[in-house]
Order: structure tokens, then sequence, then C-alpha cells
């Protein structure tokens, strides 16, 4: 299944929101649904480099439809305070792209004492999806796209271990949290398609690309990595986003898809579907995982019937 994005047409009159519109891949996945006249609602914690990249996006789409709302996903009032506003103004989502995402070295821990890279990465957009997916209508063209990761083929839930304190390994809590977005889409596409809705559910990864999540390495390891690893295996971020844009646009999609990368170690190339891991693939643990979303969220996610 070939995608390409200048076949898709103007889908002006549609909204879409971004989170972490303003770095990395979630940039690029604005400039991208701003080119087809979708109007971007860009969710950043930063209100300064949102308003830079809201700049940066105007001078490559001219007309480009944008809203900077301030969103921190890590902190629950931050997140329903986004919806608020976003409900107040606006009458229908099309599109949801769960992007923005943090990567770290050391143990963090967000103020709610959960670990930062679970609750940023996937609580945060757990909690927003299930603040506003009432909103989104009920067609094939309405998407709510998960970003995850290579980094889940190692991975599993630590269900009694959620905060990774008895994991040893630096990037557990990372793929922890990227294998979480994979299961929060698949269980969210299920949970649709038992309510009869059209609303799809789909996760993509952008495979390998040199952004903002790597700003925390030591100077001169990034240094030496961008002139050996980068250009090898690593691809741009314009290309790092055609899966996400594919996932939100592409038509043929059923619910459930995981797209991603398909060259070289599916670190980069055209988009198409991705290899996944059998664990992540498991229904009960998505539905574990929904109960333990909904507890850590203080919310009922409920699909409307
Ligand atoms: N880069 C890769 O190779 C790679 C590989 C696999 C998956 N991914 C995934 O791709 C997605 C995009 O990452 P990227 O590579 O584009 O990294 P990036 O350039 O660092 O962008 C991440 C975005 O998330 C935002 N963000 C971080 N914490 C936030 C919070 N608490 N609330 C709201 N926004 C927050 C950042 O805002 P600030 O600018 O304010 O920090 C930034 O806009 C992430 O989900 C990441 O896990 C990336």
């Amino acid at each position: 299944m070939p995608f390409d994005l200048d076949a898709i047409g103007s889908r002006r009159g549609e909204v879409a929101i971004v989170t972490g519109a303003n770095s990395g891949v979630g940039f690029e996945v604005s400039v991208g649904l701003a080119q087809k006249a979708i109007k971007v609602i860009m969710a950043c914690r930063n209100l300064k480099k949102a308003e830079s990249a809201k700049q940066e996006i105007r001078a490559r789409v001219p007309d480009a439809d944008l809203e900077v709302i301030q969103l921190d996903l890590s902190h629950p009032e931050s997140v329903h305070a986004f919806a608020r506003q976003f409900t107040e103004r606006y009458d229908a989502l099309n599109l949801l792209i769960n992007n923005a995402g943090v990567l770290f070295r050391t143990p963090t821990m967000s103020s709610a004492g959960v670990e930062m890279q679970f609750a940023t990465n996937h609580l945060g957009h757990f909690l927003l999806t299930s603040l506003l997916i009432d909103l989104m209508p009920d067609v094939r063209t309405s998407r709510v796209v998960s970003l995850s990761s290579l980094a889940h083929k190692k991975a599993k839930i630590f269900f009694d271990d959620i905060n990774c304190e008895l994991q040893t390994k630096w990037d557990v809590p990372y793929a922890q949290s990227k294998l979480a977005c994979l299961l929060f889409a698949d269980e969210l596409q299920r949970k649709l398609k038992l309510a009869g809705k059209k609303i799809l559910s789909v996760a993509a990864h952008p495979g390998g690309t040199d952004s903002g999540l790597f700003d925390h390495m030591p100077k001169f390891v990034l240094t030496v990595l961008r002139y050996t690893f980068v250009p090898i295996f690593l691809h741009s971020n314009e290309r790092a986003a055609k899966p996400v844009l594919m996932a939100a646009l592409a038509g043929g999609l059923q619910g459930g898809e995981y797209l991603g990368p398909t060259g070289l170690f599916e670190m980069k190339g055209p988009p198409g579907t991705a290899t996944r891991t059998t664990y992540s693939q498991r229904e009960d643990i998505g539905a574990r995982l929904w109960e333990l979303s909904e507890r850590f969220t203080e919310t009922s996610f409920k699909i409307q019937l």
C-alpha cells in the first residue's frame, strides 16, 4: 500500500490537533497537514517555541491555518484546560495526532509521582483522547494517530512496577511508554469497533530521525553521531513524518494498522506496514493497560454508542 502525500487532495474545513507540533516529527506532520489546508492546532507546552515554529510553518506554507494552544501532557490539569479551550472554540475534531514525546536518560517523575515518560507519552495522550473523542465525526477520515517506536520491541508493561523503579536499564521506561502507545492504539480501535464507530485508531512510528528527542545526550556524542550514524541509518524529520501522515490521511485503512518506514532496519524508507512484537498485540495486556490508565488519569474513558 504505497502512500503519496502529493496525491491527497485538499481537506479544507477539517481541524487537526498535533501534540508537540513545534519540533521534529510533529513540526513536519503539521507542515504536511497545513499543505492539505487542514487547520492545525499546535498543542505545545512552550508557547515561545510554538510561536516561532508557527512562523517557520508559515514560511513553508504561506496560507497555513494555525493556532497555538498550550498543553503540558505531564500535568493532567493542563490536559483538562487544553480540552476545555478546544471544546469552547471548535465543534468538531477530525484528526488527533498524539505525537509529543520525551526520552530521558535518568529517572524523572511527574508532579503526580508517575514516571515521566509513561506520564507524558502515554497517560497524557490517553486522557487527552478521552476528553476529545466525542467531538470526532463518525466517519473513516476521523483518525486518532498514536506514535510508537522501534523501542517497543524490547518492552513489556511492568504492571507491578509501572514507574520502573526495579528496572536497571536506563531505556526501559521509554520503551515501556512507547509500547503503551501502541497497545492503546489497538485497544482504542477495538472499543471504537465494538461501539459501531467508523472513527479509526491507527499507530505509526517515524523510524529514526535526528530530532529534539536526543537533546539530552552529551554534545560531543551527538556531534560524532551526526557525522557517522545519522547519515547512514536515520532519515530526515520530513521523511520520518510520512508514516504519521499516512496514518492520518491515507484511504483504505481499517483501523488498528501500525505504520512505519519500510527501508533499512525500518529506521528509514518509504512508509508502509511496520513489524511489531506478539506481546504488543495481546488484547489482555491492552485491556489491562486501559484499566490502569483510567485509574491513573482518574477518568472513565467510554466510547458513546
Ligand atoms: N526521533 C526518533 O528517532 C523517534 C523514534 C521513534 C519514535 N519517536 C517518537 O516520535 C515522536 C516525536 O518525537 P521527535 O523525534 O519529533 O522529538 P522532539 O523533536 O523532541 O519533539 C517532541 C515534541 O514533544 C513535545 N513535548 C515533550 N514533552 C511534552 C509535554 N509534557 N507536553 C507537551 N508536549 C511535550 C516537545 O516539546 P518541547 O519542544 O517543549 O520539548 C516537542 O515538541 C515522539 O512520540 C517520539 O517518542 C521518535
